[in-house]
């Protein structure tokens, strides 16, 4: 996801997790986010200043009282730059300042004085972070309309095993994405359903059909259309992707279970977005016992499945958003036309298994969006995130 153009304030507080807010800035930086630390005092005793300095490629901000670069209030500036406003981690005695109105450095002035939306994830001893003090602190944070990214189980640096631990950084960084992104979130109000995956066609209770999917495709989509602010169901086959945090998730495993949870779900909502690999067919009957081996060789009888992108352009068309993918070997742009015409789809994503960096279980994508007329929009080779987003566009338009 990118966040460029999007200012990310990020306030680091004196606890052993500091550093992993380094890891945090790489994160918001990769993303091309302009990312401005603050340090606290405490949190420049674990890590050195230069290293956020060198990450985020901008000076930090430590010392109240500095020498100013240029005539400006800093921490005034700071705080009217934000578009999200974090404190990663957030010690017990922030969370003590910020709660209370205490502004008596750098970090709490801007924070006193920043109007942009906060998330905090705090890091600590569990016994502070159970403290029924620190327990109201973060209550009336929240009440206040602060996010809270809250602290993982685990075994701290002091040795305690308990909750405190700082929250994994992927879960911490989408959550900034998403807050940063929420201004201008173009699918807000909208609700959207995306498939992932691969069906599973059993043929045993041991064995079944299926094929290469690994769900990145869908799951980006997924994830894209969360950040931009749209109610989001996710019917997943199976699938290697990490939880789809946030994200109402139906998971499935043949094409039956597919078609049941796609169109109940596609009764309410305005966009659908079939990226999942269906399976063509089934076999006929489904031994209840594990199939024995015997000495010759054995023929497998299959059965059409239902086509679900077929069924939604069927009762569907001209009435909600609907989007298929092909995935194809040979004559891309003409077998996409055609089965976007035929499925009912007002656009197919088409990608080709045979080009290198597109299809299955890769990171990135070559595609071409295909429209019913046979006309063609042929796209560069880009992550699956940023062919997600312009997917969405695309279907947004619509
Ligand atoms: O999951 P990844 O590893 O990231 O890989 C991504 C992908 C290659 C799976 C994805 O980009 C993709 O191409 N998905 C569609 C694969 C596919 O089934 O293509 P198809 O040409 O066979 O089907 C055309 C469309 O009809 C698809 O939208 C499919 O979801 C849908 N379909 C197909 C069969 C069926 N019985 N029901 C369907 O709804």
């Amino acid at each position: 996801m990118n966040l460029k153009n999007k200012t990310v304030v990020l306030g680091v507080t004196g606890g052993i997790a500091a550093y992993k807010a380094l890891e945090l800035t790489s994160r918001l930086k990769k993303a091309e986010a302009d990312v401005k630390i603050i340090m606290t005092k405490a949190a420049a005793e674990f890590v050195s200043p230069l290293s956020f300095q060198s990450l985020s490629q901008n000076p930090v901000a430590l010392d109240m009282f500095e020498e100013p670069k240029a005539w400006e209030v800093r921490h005034i500036s700071l705080a009217k730059a934000a578009d999200v406003f974090a404190v990663v981690p957030a010690t017990a005695n922030f969370l003590g300042k910020a709660a209370n109105g205490i502004a008596d450095d750098m970090l709490t002035t801007t924070y006193m004085a920043c109007k942009a939306p906060k998330l905090i994830a705090p890091a600590m001893n569990t016994n502070m972070f159970e403290n029924p003090v620190t327990q109201e602190n973060i209550k009336k944070l929240k009440s206040l309309g602060a996010e809270f990214v809250m602290p993982a189980e685990g075994r701290l640096a002091c040795g305690d095993v308990g909750t405190g631990k700082l929250a994994d950084i992927d879960l911490i960084f989408e959550n900034i994405a998403r807050v940063a992104l929420s201004k201008d979130a173009d699918l807000r109000g909208k609700k959207v359903v995306v498939s992932a995956g691969a069906t599973r066609e059993a043929l045993d209770p041991v064995r079944y059909l299926t094929n290469h999917s690994s769900g990145k495709m869908g799951f980006a989509i997924a994830k894209a259309a969360y950040l931009r602010g749209a109610d989001v169901t996710l019917v997943a086959g199976a699938h290697t992707c990490p939880e789809a945090r946030g994200i109402n998730t139906v998971n499935v495993s043949s094409a039956l279970e597919m078609r049941g949870a796609v169109l109940s779900a596609a009764e309410d909502a305005d966009i659908i977005i079939m990226a999942a690999a269906v399976a063509d067919y089934r076999p006929k009957s489904v031994s209840d016992s594990k199939i024995k081996k015997s000495g010759g060789d054995i023929s497998l009888e299959l059965t059409r499945n239902p086509d679900i992108l077929k069924e939604l352009g069927e009762k569907y068309a001209g009435k909600k958003v609907i989007v298929g993918f092909a995935m194809e070997t040979e004559e891309l742009i003409k077998n996409a036309a055609e089965k976007c015409a035929a499925k009912g789809a007002d656009f197919i994503v088409a990608n080709n298994l045979s080009t290198a960096g597109a299809g299955f279980g890769t990171d990135t994508n070559v595609a071409s969006i295909v429209r019913p007329d046979g006309s063609a929009e042929d796209l560069p080779k880009m992550s699956k995130d940023e062919l997600a987003d312009i997917i969405l566009t695309e279907a947004a338009k619509l």
